[in-house]
């Protein structure tokens, strides 16, 4: 079976194909267009300004996917694509896409949660470097952590979801990047940020660890960033400064993580964890929670870096492990921008 995969929830066009034989997985191909350049100007991802990037990207794309995966539209067996959660404008581009597809081709096509692709990331996959060769055990703990979405799942299964967990206000991905261009330094700031942490002090400033200690396993995230922007108000920073900033609001940032996750561990008895989302590339975040489920003996499984961040292999492979079934689509489909899995 080769499914087609289409990813438009935000500032990425991407489109990939996937091969499923039995319950194996493999890769064919992944093509993908970044809208980082443009929306850098802004500071961060104009809705109307992604759509139409992604309207005028998306068949270059589709045709380079199928190009590099040596395949044609007729050997497609079902089209997948991102229905939400994610920023309505560009999710419509997709799910047009999609539509209008399978209205030429006759192929069926099923709406996947963004969120659902980045848990099915960490399934094993053939093609993908850092691809695992087995399943995590489940039921699975998930951190999903992005520029849009900081939560904690329980997965039964891929398809049966519990959310135990999630931000009250900022997703850490977003803090990242606020945080990123209050030092000065262009959107996407995540990665920025933890390259700088590396030369800095982690203690040189305290920052506040919100709801670290409460009782739920939600998060809150705006708190940290203010924290940061008082600190740099008062202090006028200096270039030399900015390294011990990063290093101790990465820190802040990635204790709450780490100490949320090990405690959702021991209320739910998970089996093991996994971490995904673009935030998931962070090396700190990585390397903490090795050392310490290593130390409780619970497997990690971390995304393959080429799926931290928000691609359309995933939505495939949600689609291809969560038994649901594509139709063709007999009514206008419609983005589902706040859809939550779990609820
Ligand atoms: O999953 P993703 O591509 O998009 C969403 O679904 O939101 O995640 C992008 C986010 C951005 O906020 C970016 O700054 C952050 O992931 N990010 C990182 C790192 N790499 C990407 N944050 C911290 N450390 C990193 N190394
Ligand atoms: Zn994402």
């Amino acid at each position: 079976m080769i499914i087609l995969g289409i990813e438009t929830s935000c500032d990425d066009t991407a489109v990939s194909v996937l091969e499923k034989k039995g319950s194996a997985l493999r890769s064919l191909s992944h093509a993908q267009y970044s809208q980082i350049k443009t929306h850098a100007k802004y500071g961060g991802v104009i809705p109307e300004v992604a759509a139409r990037e992604h309207a005028v990207t998306i068949i270059p794309t589709l045709q380079e996917a199928l190009r590099s995966a040596r395949i044609t539209m007729n050997k497609i067996d079902f089209i997948a694509f991102t229905q939400g959660p994610g920023l309505a404008p560009a999710l419509s581009i997709g799910i047009d896409t999609a539509t209008i597809l399978s209205n030429i081709f006759r192929i069926p096509i099923l709406g996947v949660n963004h969120i659902e692709g980045h848990i099915a990331s960490v399934w094993p996959i053939k093609g993908i470097e850092g691809g695992h060769a087995s399943a995590p055990k489940l039921p699975a703990l998930g951190l999903v952590v992005s520029g849009g979405h900081t939560e904690l799942q329980l997965i039964k299964k891929i398809g049966s979801y519990k959310l135990l967990g999630k931000t009250r206000d900022d997703a850490v991905g977003e803090a990242f990047d606020k945080v990123a261009s209050l030092l000065g330094l262009v959107y996407p700031g995540g990665p920025k940020i933890s390259a700088l942490a590396k030369h800095g002090n982690p203690r040189a400033y305290e920052f506040p660890r919100p709801m670290m200690k409460d009782v739920t396993l939600d998060f809150s995230y705006a708190g940290l960033k203010t924290a940061v922007r008082y600190t740099i108000d008062k202090l006028r920073v200096t270039k030399k400064m900015i390294p011990d900033l990063a290093a101790s609001f990465e820190q802040a940032a990635i204790d709450v993580l780490v100490e949320k996750t090990i405690r959702a561990l021991t209320l739910t008895q998970a089996k093991s964890v996994l971490v995904v989302g673009g935030v998931s590339a962070n090396e700190k975040l990585r390397a903490t929670l090795s050392v310490r489920l290593h130390e409780l003996s619970i497997p990690l499984f971390l995304a393959p870096l080429r799926l931290t961040t928000d691609n359309a292999t995933m939505i495939a492979m949600a689609a291809a492990l969560n038994g649901k079934k594509p139709k063709l689509p007999k009514r206008v489909l419609h983005p589902l921008p706040r859809w939550e899995l779990g609820r």
